[in-house]
């Protein structure tokens, strides 16, 4: 990790965990010949075939003010009494965003075919799961249309292609420990000694007891009712070991069989160095199920109380971003920004926002409404824009949209790309619409843009465009997928999101886009 210094603020440095799924990496090429411009007339790319090669190596409007805790509430909730903080000041911070890959994907064929496959079915276990939230007949029903192939409850085990970031825990000093980032949860946890049940990671496990500042929330306190019941679904569970104090056990269960149980407590979290959160509220994890990549736990950065971006909001202001890097390399990586100084952003384009959605049925989600679509420029009508909340998530990789924007988006898709003289081929797993694109050294794309509520375009970076399953490219496929039911929750996945900076304003309610280029080298 590494750690810039920037106006009244630093830097922290986020990392993609996972995939090589750098795909086209998408050294889009100008079409003219130079070398640098990567647009053709408006809405398309040029991409270097040449590129692939590589890849393979390496919710109603609500203001959350009242929600939100300055530090006097914290205080209630923990079950203490104390005065609220210093005057309200907002920082910014930055963490390197990541790939974590414990696996590259393996060069054979053979190999690399059954590794995307787990990677696309893992994906779709995960969008069930945010489905099932609000609505179990979807998820049921969805899994029969799908030609996803592991079951719901193995999902997480393949799930590599999340974002990961260091933070540090705990005092005396404080560990290091590498944790996914999720937009789709609140709680953070980390696998804690002494552990009853923990999948493999590669830092150290956290020890409580080695942390002079770590401390069990009471019982009594609200963090253990209300604000747990908020943030996973059910209340605390009150238990003694051994003459010990009573302690506020959390449970918290991911959908798709991954879940983590423990201790719910509280540290001092340090955050790219300097910045530091006395008692912080986390999850102590004793028994865990799910690879999670090899991480030490999760960074829950949703909507409720009890999520870090609630937390820290005395200190942040409710704000954070993140820039999701293209490609997977070895020392490339995106950022996390927390709090909203735009000064830290590199974007190449004004931030362009619209309205941040909650559901009270589902706490922790983002969600937005996009009510127009375009491909290479030419827009597409389908019921379903408008229709709905979309969700977006940073740790689903594919977007899901309903049939009727699906349907729309692809037929656009195929008859400018057909056109362009591209053949079909066989689809692949969730991706139905996929070309054979050898012999091409370069390949023009049609690009995506999003209309969002409030007029704000997002154009899909052509590097989210196309998913390479065969690195001779005989096989790629469009980067989206449909879902089964018009009445679905959409989802706006981050393979969609790369080369952007994703802005999410808790408090001005809104989310922002801007293009970026999120390699830090
Ligand atoms: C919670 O319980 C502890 C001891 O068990 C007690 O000291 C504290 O005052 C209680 N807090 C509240 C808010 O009732
Ligand atoms: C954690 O990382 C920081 C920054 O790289 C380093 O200075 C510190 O020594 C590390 N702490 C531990 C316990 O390894
Ligand atoms: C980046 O975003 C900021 C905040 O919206 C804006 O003021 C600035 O002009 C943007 N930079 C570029 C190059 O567009
Ligand atoms: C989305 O925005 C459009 C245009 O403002 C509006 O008509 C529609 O009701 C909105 N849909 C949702 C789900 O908020």
């Amino acid at each position: 990790m590494r750690a810039a210094t920037m106006a009244a603020a630093h830097r922290l440095l986020l990392g993609c965990g996972g995939l090589g799924l750098a795909l086209l990496a998408v050294a889009a090429i100008a079409a003219g010949a130079g070398p640098a411009a990567a647009v053709v007339g408006k809405k398309t790319a040029v991409v270097s075939l040449r590129e692939l090669d590589g890849w393979g190596a390496a919710r109603q409007q609500d203001r959350p003010s009242g929600r939100r805790y300055a530090d006097a509430k914290r205080a209630e909730m923990l079950g203490e009494r104390k005065k609220a903080g210093a005057a309200r000041q907002t920082a910014t911070t930055v963490l390197e965003l990541k790939h974590h890959s414990l696996a590259a994907i393996p060069d054979d064929p053979a190999s690399r075919n059954a590794y995307l496959r787990r990677l696309l079915a893992a994906d779709e276990a995960r969008a069930n799961a945010l489905q099932l939230q609000k609505n179990t007949r979807a998820s049921t029903q969805s899994s029969a249309g799908s030609s996803a192939e592991i079951p719901l409850t193995s999902g997480i085990r393949y799930q590599t292609l999340n974002y990961v970031t260091t933070i540090g825990l705990g005092s005396g000093p404080a560990a290091n420990l590498t944790v996914i980032v999720d937009t789709g949860s609140d709680l953070t946890w980390v696998q804690c000694k002494p552990c009853s049940s923990c999948y493999a990671q590669r830092d150290p496990l956290f020890d409580p007891a080695g942390s002079a500042t770590y401390a069990a929330v009471r019982c009594n306190a609200s963090a253990c009712a209300a604000s747990l019941k908020a943030a996973t679904g059910v209340p605390g569970s009150c238990a003694t070991t051994a003459g010990a104090a009573e302690k506020c056990y959390y449970a918290l269960g991911y959908g798709d069989g991954s879940f983590s149980r423990g201790v719910l407590a509280t540290d001092t979290l340090a955050l790219g160095g300097a910045a530091r959160l006395d008692g912080f509220v986390f999850g102590c994890g004793l028994s865990n199920r799910g690879l999670f990549g090899g991480a030490a736990g999760l960074m829950g950065l949703g909507r409720t109380e009890l999520s870090l971006v609630s937390q820290t909001s005395s200190r942040y202001g409710g704000a954070f971003s993140y820039c999701l890097p293209a490609t997977a390399a070895g020392d490339t990586a995106g950022s996390l920004s927390l709090g909203g100084d735009a000064s830290s952003y590199r974007n190449k384009t004004a931030i362009a926002y619209t309205r941040m959605i909650a559901d009270p049925a589902q706490p922790p989600f983002y969600f937005l409404n996009i009510t127009g679509a375009a491909v290479g420029g030419k827009a597409v009508t389908a019921s379903g824009l408008g229709a709905g909340n979309v969700l977006i998530d940073s740790g689903t990789v594919i977007t899901r949209l309903t049939p009727s924007v699906y349907g729309a988006v692809r037929a656009e898709f195929a008859r400018q790309f057909g056109g362009y003289g591209y053949r079909e081929a066989a689809g692949f797993s969730i991706l139905d619409t996929c070309y054979d694109l050898s012999g091409h050294d370069e390949v023009k794309v049609p690009l995506l843009t999003l209309t969002m509520e409030g007029g704000a375009e997002v154009e899909v970076d052509a590097a989210g465009m196309l998913f390479v399953v065969r690195k001779d490219g005989s096989q790629v496929c469009l980067a989206m997928a449909g879902l089964p039911y018009e009445d679905q929750t959409p989802i706006v996945g981050n393979y969609q999101q790369k080369n952007k900076r994703v802005v999410y304003d808790t408090v001005g309610a809104r989310i922002g886009f801007a293009d970026e280029d999120c390699s830090f080298v």
